[in-house]
């Protein structure tokens, strides 16, 4: 089974640039064609959040445009720049976006996917207004007992804010509200192989509560790799890329494995492939 995660689009309306640099839509349709040229072709893919800059009906048509040539069937968890009814008016087939807690007066979208060799968890975390992300009492106890209705089974959890510092000062001013509940809940569960995440718009990967937790790289920007301890809010062009997260046996043993794919400005713009040949280890 073949995961891809993609993360962070910040559409614009159409011919509008993201804060007057970015082109969001092109690398969007090019990450499009990415997936759909690859071989084997992904099961299913995982968005991590932020499909839009802000929020815009205009911006969510587009997005709509520009996924629809997608072959593989998609997943979608909200980012702080997503207004989420805009997101399920424009995804009404995606019955699982209507799965909701309610938490001080406010729906949350949270939902499973069992129709794959791998479970699939969708966490929003996404409180409107707010630009950092955690979980309240509710959805964690939800998580506690969805995970626990199946504790042997392969499971993935995605949500758009990561629950640990990046190290990336200005997203680090706010917390993930719950991380140590989060923590304690999915320590419980060693089935649990992978925590992904978006919103900081770089491949970041650390321990978490005994499993693997990963931020995946922007399609719309990705931002200043700088670990100062203070620097200004930044983001560069560099190129965009997915992740690629493979469930499989290798050597005789379950694993899921994770691989970054870059996705090209324009077709052969990296030179190659190239064989190997020669020398392979000097005596
Ligand atoms: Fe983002």
């Amino acid at each position: 089974m073949l995961i891809a995660q993609i993360s962070d689009f910040h559409l614009k309306p159409e011919g509008v640039l993201a804060y007057d640099a970015a082109d969001t839509a092109t690398p969007l349709m090019r990450a499009v064609d990415h997936i759909n040229a690859l071989n084997p072709r992904p099961d299913l893919v995982l968005v991590t959040g932020d499909l839009v800059d802000e929020g815009a009906l205009e911006s969510y048509s587009l997005v709509k445009k520009i996924l629809t040539p997608l072959k593989p069937p998609l997943f979608i968890v909200p980012g702080n720049h997503d207004h989420k009814t805009k997101l399920c008016h424009t995804f009404p087939d995606h019955n699982y976006l209507s799965q909701t807690i309610e938490e001080g007066g406010k729906q949350y979208i949270c939902f499973t996917i069992e129709d794959f060799p791998i479970r699939i968890i969708g966490l929003d975390t996404v409180t409107p207004g707010e630009h950092g992300g955690g979980l309240g009492s509710r959805r964690l106890a939800w998580l506690d007992n969805t995970l626990s209705n199946q504790p042997n089974a392969p499971t993935v959890i995605f949500m758009h804010h990561p629950p640990f510092a990046s190290a990336i000062a200005h997203m680090d001013m706010e917390f993930f509200s719950g991380r140590e509940e989060l923590a304690h809940i999915i320590e419980k569960y060693p089935t649990v192989e992978r925590v992904l995440c978006g919103h900081v718009h770089r491949p970041v990967f650390r321990r978490f509560a005994g499993t693997i937790a990963n931020i995946c790289p922007g399609i719309g920007m990705q931002l200043v790799l700088d670990l100062r301890e203070e620097v200004p809010s930044a983001f560069i062009m560099e190129p965009p890329a997915i992740m690629l997260h493979l469930w499989t046996d290798l050597w005789g043993e379950p694993t899921l494995l994770t691989h970054i794919s870059v996705i090209e400005e324009r077709p052969g713009q990296y030179s190659g492939p190239h064989p190997f040949f020669g020398v392979v280890s000097p005596k």
